[in-house]
């Protein structure tokens, strides 16, 4: 998909009627908005569903808002050719089927790991020239099965060592064949499929973009491989990171992945944010506002997709805190729904977000090219849609049907619901912050206590939800 600014032309029609800027019915997902932006949103399926353990509300949940999808485990080394030259292809054919059923991009994971590799493997460690045939056989045999059904591969995955730029030494793989197997791997993925997009995809990399971090060393590599010919597209960041003010050794940031963004873009390189979560320490009590924070995080990452032209995926590791592998890290609440499958408050940031996100006047995500290597200034980034509705004049807005007949004007600061015996409204401001929630409204809300500025507002009731922007002056 190309990024295009499509969401700028839909907004700015909507503009023209008085204080109401859009509104949003029956298709209110992160899917239909990501769209309407150019760019992915995705989950991982969940190892769970492949077995069918999981409720029928999650398939729902997935399918209706993402429109990008990896297998957390099943295109794994371990699961796809588990005996030597025996391949099982099972599960990750029922995850095709699935993208193909609902119209969703299929990210690959993942070719060349250390991790999840099948016994059989090591039996070879010693044996340079019978790994590389291994490695080779598992490419051609994968790729190849999923031809133009699978359209990105992390071809390699987690090859630099934890925090010290070097490779990562306890691998089969570069133990047995050296740094090449990187090279090589690309070279065979890109033959067996030669339309793949073929990603280096690691963890860490948003701790700053200098030769002593992960990101500063990749970068290095990734000159090295395009320099050389070899079919690199991407690079995924993994991106698991910690609420900064649990973790207070946490130093990831993402301004320091939109610098190593900025970097890719000059190689012609992407830049994928490809497994993300933001975990609390376990045994934390994770209050309201920690929530809320985490969402502001999520969104900041989210701008790294919407505002950099080498940028266009955002997929987030699991869908509901309930299944997520951050147990096993000492983590906890990472994902954008909670343990009953409810939207947290990252998901109205990112909802939010992706509502009111404006493109830069005439510029095309991927026809752009970025220069700048300064790390942005989000803050600044953040006005800009402001600026271009600032002129509305009047709070008084049409009336506004959405799903089941459920309807709301805004007259003062009078916010009439309608179609409703009981809903919830929502009041965020251009960041996706929230603002004001007010449970059980019938007829009406006061927003007085809403200070002038611009806002989406949200009513939902039951499963209607009707979503809009407001100014309020
Ligand atoms: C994790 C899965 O979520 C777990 O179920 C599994 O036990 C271990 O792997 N980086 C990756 C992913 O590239 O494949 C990992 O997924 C998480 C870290």
């Amino acid at each position: 998909m190309r990024k295009q600014t499509l969401a700028g032309v839909v907004f700015s029609a909507a503009l023209l009627g008085a204080g109401i800027t859009d509104a949003f019915a029956a298709d209110e997902t992160l899917r239909s908005y990501a769209e309407k932006n150019g760019i992915y949103i995705g989950a991982i399926l969940n190892s769970q569903w492949f077995g069918g353990g999981l409720p029928s509300q999650y398939e729902q949940v997935h399918k209706t808002q993402f429109n990008i999808v990896v297998a957390e485990n099943e295109m794994k080394f371990d699961a796809t050719e588990p005996s030597e030259n025996r391949f099982n292809y099972n599960n990750g054919d029922k995850m095709v089927r699935y993208a193909k059923q609902n119209g969703m991009r299929v990210r690959g994971h993942a070719l060349a790991w250390h991790s999840q590799v099948p016994n059989w493997v090591n039996n070879y460690k010693n044996d340079k020239k019978k790994l590389l045939s291994v490695l080779k056989n598992h490419i051609d045999n994968v790729v190849g099965h999923w031809k133009g059904q699978v359209d990105e591969w992390d071809v390699v995955n987690e090859a630099i060592s934890n925090n010290e730029p070097q490779w990562r030494g306890f691998s089969v793989w570069y133990q047995g064949i050296g740094p090449e197997f990187i090279d090589s791997a690309f070279v065979w993925a890109h033959a067996a499929d030669p339309n793949a997009e073929l990603c280096y995809n690691d963890y860490n990399l948003e701790q700053g973009v200098n030769p002593k971090a992960k990101a500063g060393f990749l970068l290095e590599q990734v000159k090295r491989w395009v320099a050389n010919g070899i079919p690199i597209h991407c690079v995924g960041s993994q991106t698991h990171v910690e609420d900064t003010t649990t973790d207070k050794h946490f130093i990831g940031s993402p301004d320091s992945l939109r610098s190593l963004a900025r970097e890719l873009a000059k190689l012609n390189i992407k830049l994928k944010i490809t497994e993300l979560d933001i975990g609390f320490k376990s045994g934390i009590n994770v209050s309201k506002s920690d929530l809320e924070r985490q969402g502001q995080t999520f969104r900041q990452y989210l701008d790294i997709i919407l505002e950099e032209p080498n940028a266009d995926t955002y997929l987030i590791w699991g869908v509901s805190d309930k299944w997520s592998w951050l147990g096993g890290l000492n983590r906890q609440k990472g994902l954008i729904y909670d343990d009953n499958l409810k939207p947290k408050p990252a998901f109205d940031s990112i909802m939010v977000r992706l509502q009111n996100f404006e493109p830069p006047q005439d510029t095309s995500k991927q026809d752009t090219t970025v220069s700048d290597t300064t790390v942005t200034d989000t803050t600044k980034k953040d006005t800009a849609a402001t600026d271009t509705v600032g002129q509305d004049t009047t709070i008084s807005i049409a009336k506004i049907v959405g799903p089941a007949g459920l309807s709301m004007q805004l007259n003062g600061h009078t916010l009439s619901v309608k179609g409703a015996v009981s809903a919830r409204v929502d009041v965020f401001d251009m960041q996706g912050r929230p603002v004001f929630s007010a449970k059980n409204v019938k007829g009406s809300v006061d927003l007085k206590d809403v200070s002038e500025g611009l806002y989406v507002v949200r009513v939902r009731s039951g499963s209607a939800s009707l979503t809009k922007r407001i100014a309020i002056k």
